[in-house]
């Protein structure tokens, strides 16, 4: 069965989200360079060295961009605005031509009836603030509090909805512990400031613009099922610890004002001074909404041969993966999201920000078939339907992505769109599920 719009509540939002240096092409109209040009430049921290220097050029083709989500029927879009873009050395002097560009960019998506969602920080710092030690630095809630405000004060009146941080475990630990995002550290200390620093600046973020009087303020965090990979005492506590890391922490600081003492086990002795006065007059206040990215889950062992916490390790599953390794495990998404609202956030509405999947799309006579993509996407549909029956307050979804972009990382070989793009050419292609959705989406 084909999950189609008419299965989900009436003003529920199907979107497509992108974030801007995946997508825009960076380092020209103004815009300085952030911490992922030189983290790219740097050997064997992505796939070839790729950067979004080019990326698919959406900032000279965002009118065709959106041509595409407007006749794919789709309601949304979810978009992030570059801090470098607005503010080449992160603070000070602000690029004029970078404003034009979100203003031109959010009119393009109202004409065309789109409802624009923007994300402040999706993961490109200004150089010159990671020169100053980036999430790590007890300053950087101001300073991303002024790039807010000065964003806000040129595109903020016609958001419908605004998420402060994308990805704040991806932000800090994937960035800071496990070295794999920019700025590439593996650093505990590093890692337990950029934690708590990050929550600080949603927190900042968050007073800046309700003093504005915005009303519809939010966070995207991402979540991964913690699976253990066996019944052992050993592994079932393994598996905890990275709930709590990944899974606990943001959410129950921002709902709770506190840290769960599973991941304060390895962070506390490195924590900066003052966290738990942030937590009370930062952190801990009402979010509009909540939105979830969900991709996969893992499998976590006890790692014998680790020297020092967390000491868990990651064990590969049997089921199907993406072509980026993941297990595709849509149960996980209905889980969080009634875990959400059990636990956390109650009634509040929830949005599917981001939920998707890679895969070696060919062009061939023209066209693309995805049909793993198609049957991921309704699954995952299946999975958000079934967490609206019972009960949860859930939105909008978000595919992501939609366009082929620059995977971080992994460079351009993987791909997540529903719009193929040739990166040599950049012409734009949708693919079999982008038909499918503009199928489902249609209003009748
Ligand atoms: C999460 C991130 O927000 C996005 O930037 C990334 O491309 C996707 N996941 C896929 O890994």
């Amino acid at each position: 069965m084909t999950l189609t719009r008419k299965d989900f509540p009436s003003g529920f939002q199907f979107g497509a989200a992108t974030a801007a240096y995946q997508i825009e092409g960076s380092g020209f109209g103004g815009a300085g360079p952030s911490h992922w040009d030189s983290f790219a430049a740097t050997p064997g921290n992505v796939v070839r060295a790729e950067t979004g220097a080019v990326a698919c050029d959406h900032y000279h083709r965002f009118n065709e961009d959106f041509d595409l989500l407007q006749q794919g029927n789709f309601d949304a879009y979810r978009f992030s605005t570059s801090w470098s873009r607005v503010l080449p050395e992160g603070r000070g002097t602000v690029n004029q031509e970078g404003l034009d560009y979100y203003d031109r960019l959010t009119d393009a998506l109202l004409e065309r009836g789109l409802k624009p969602y923007q994300t402040l920080y999706h993961w490109e710092m200004p150089a010159a603030l990671s020169d100053l030690g980036g999430w790590t630095n007890p300053d950087v809630h101001n300073w991303f509090g002024d790039y807010t405000e000065i964003i806000d004060a040129r595109i903020g009146d016609r958001m419908e909805g605004i998420a402060t941080i994308n990805e704040p475990w991806c932000t800090a630990y994937l960035s800071h512990f496990l070295g794999i995002h920019a700025p590439g550290l593996r650093d505990i200390r590093a890692t337990a400031r950029a934690m708590h620093h990050v929550m600080k600046a949603h927190g900042e973020a968050m007073t800046r613009l309700r003093a504005k009087g915005r009303k519809n303020l939010g966070i995207a965090l991402n979540f991964e099922y913690a699976n253990p990979a066996s019944n052992s005492a050993q592994d079932l506590a393994a598996a905890a610890t990275e709930d709590a890391i990944y899974n606990r922490w943001f959410i129950e600081a921002m709902t709770k004002g506190t840290y769960p003492k599973e991941a304060l086990e390895g962070f506390e002795p490195h924590m900066p001074k003052g966290w738990q006065d942030d937590l009370k007059t930062h952190i801990h206040q009402p979010l509009d909404w909540l939105g979830v990215n969900y991709y996969t889950r893992k499998n976590h062992a006890h790692d014998e041969q680790a020297s020092a916490w967390p000491a868990t390790r990651p064990v590969q599953g049997h089921r199907e993966t993406t072509q980026m390794g993941w297990e595709v495990y849509p149960e996980g998404l209905h889980h969080f999201l009634t875990r959400m609202k059990n636990d956390y956030v109650g009634d509040l509405p929830i949005y599917v920000t981001e939920n998707g999947m890679a895969w070696e799309d060919r062009v061939k006579d023209g066209s693309v078939n995805d049909p793993e993509r198609i049957a991921f996407i309704q699954r995952h549909l299946g999975a958000m339907k079934q967490a609206i029956d019972d009960g949860v307050n859930l939105n909008g979804f978000f595919y992501w992505s939609l366009l082929d972009n620059y995977e971080w990382a992994e460079g351009y070989d993987k791909r997540f769109g529903i719009v193929h793009v040739d990166f040599e050419t950049l012409e734009r292609t949708p693919k079999a599920s982008y038909e499918m959705l503009k199928q489902a989406l249609k209003r009748t």
